[in-house]
């Protein structure tokens, strides 16, 4: 981030995870059905707490070993791509732009809401686009986050592409919607099977890639089985299957997942995934069906559409401890 903040880099710094949060929660409505889930993913997946405390912290890459952080967790690499699991990523070069534009021209006069800003912005792109200004709401909020996350200047200079095949990008928000809903058929006996019923998950829904898992499996017991491409070339973190596992007991936080579609689906959250995910510190819910869930725990009763996302760590509970006042030598020096 550079030093040479303007006003409205200093406007959105001055908001804290609570903040965020609540303007969240404002805008949810306004949102529409196709990314509401995918929007509160991604602000799960890039977290601003966790972002002031790396940059902060005097000795940044010492907290990164104790918080054991794997893969892509740094917005500034990922600035285009992050959000491409959004239907609104479509949009994102319009609202890249439009929100590089506002951030120049911002002049504030106090009176400024968060939730409001974003709203501005999103309203001024439908205008200049004619898209339906809940498609841009989503990923307005995601371009204000992403430029707290990485500066103006580094926003900027990102290419702003669009990265979904052309196939895929015109699909319709409801046929988006259709999709994620679909169970897979059981076959005309179906109604007859137990055990033996299978599900879908897809855990790219721009690239249709997907496996199957038997009912009642753990998600990542079904990722487990999927050969089809070379999944550790393109992600080391993918020891078996697309998604990234190690201790398949909720013990290392490595196979968290985002949940787009299907999230009533997945069994309820037991007590020892309800308390790991929080001390990671991807979610601080009591929730029985969240979005965020351990793949590692998670049985499934259906088809459900799921995003996998770049990194893994464990800092939610250093984090509270700092913010309980221990020190970041004395909070880390515990051990998981
Ligand atoms: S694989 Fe370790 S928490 Fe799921």
């Amino acid at each position: 981030m550079s030093n040479n903040e303007n006003a409205f880099e200093k406007f959105l710094k001055n908001h804290e995870e609570e903040d965020w949060n609540a303007s969240l929660t404002e805008l949810l409505p306004f949102i529409h059905e196709v990314d509401r889930n995918a929007t509160q993913i991604w602000f799960k997946f890039y977290p601003i707490k966790l972002f002031r405390v790396l940059q902060e912290s005097a000795e940044p890459e010492k907290l990164i070993q104790k918080f054991v952080m794997q893969g892509k967790y740094k917005l500034a690499d990922q600035i285009d791509e992050s959000h491409v699991f959004l239907y609104g990523h479509r949009y994102w070069s319009q609202v890249k732009k439009a929100v590089e534009e506002y951030a120049v021209s911002f002049q504030p006069n106090g009176h400024e809401k968060l939730s409001n800003e974003i709203c501005k912005v999103a309203k001024n792109v439908s205008e200049q686009t004619k898209v339906d200004e809940s498609l841009l709401v989503g990923i307005t909020a995601v371009a204000f986050m992403t430029l707290v996350q990485v500066g103006l200047p580094a926003m900027k200079a990102a290419s702003g592409k669009m990265l979904i095949d052309a196939k895929h990008a015109k699909l319709s928000p409801e046929k988006v919607l259709a999709q994620r809903a679909k169970d897979d058929g059981q076959g005309i006996f179906g109604f007859l099977k137990t055990v033996d019923k299978q599900w879908t998950v897809t855990f790219n829904e721009n690239t249709d890639n997907s496996f199957k898992l038997m009912n009642e499996e753990e998600i990542a017991s079904g990722a487990a089985h999927d050969n089809s491409k070379d999944w550790k070339a393109m992600d080391e973190r993918c020891i078996e299957g697309p998604i990234p596992v190690e201790c398949r007991s909720a013990s290392c936080g490595t196979c968290w997942v985002g949940v787009l579609g299907g999230a009533e689906k997945l069994g309820d959250v037991k007590r020892l995934e309800g308390r790991r995910v929080k001390e990671f510190g991807y979610i601080d819910t009591d929730e029985k069906k969240p979005l965020i869930r351990l793949a590692c725990q998670a049985e499934s009763y259906g088809a459900v559409s799921i995003v996998i996302p770049p990194w893994n760590g464990f800092w939610g509970k250093y984090v509270r401890k700092m913010e309980e006042g221990e020190t970041e030598e004395a909070s880390t020096s515990m051990t998981a």
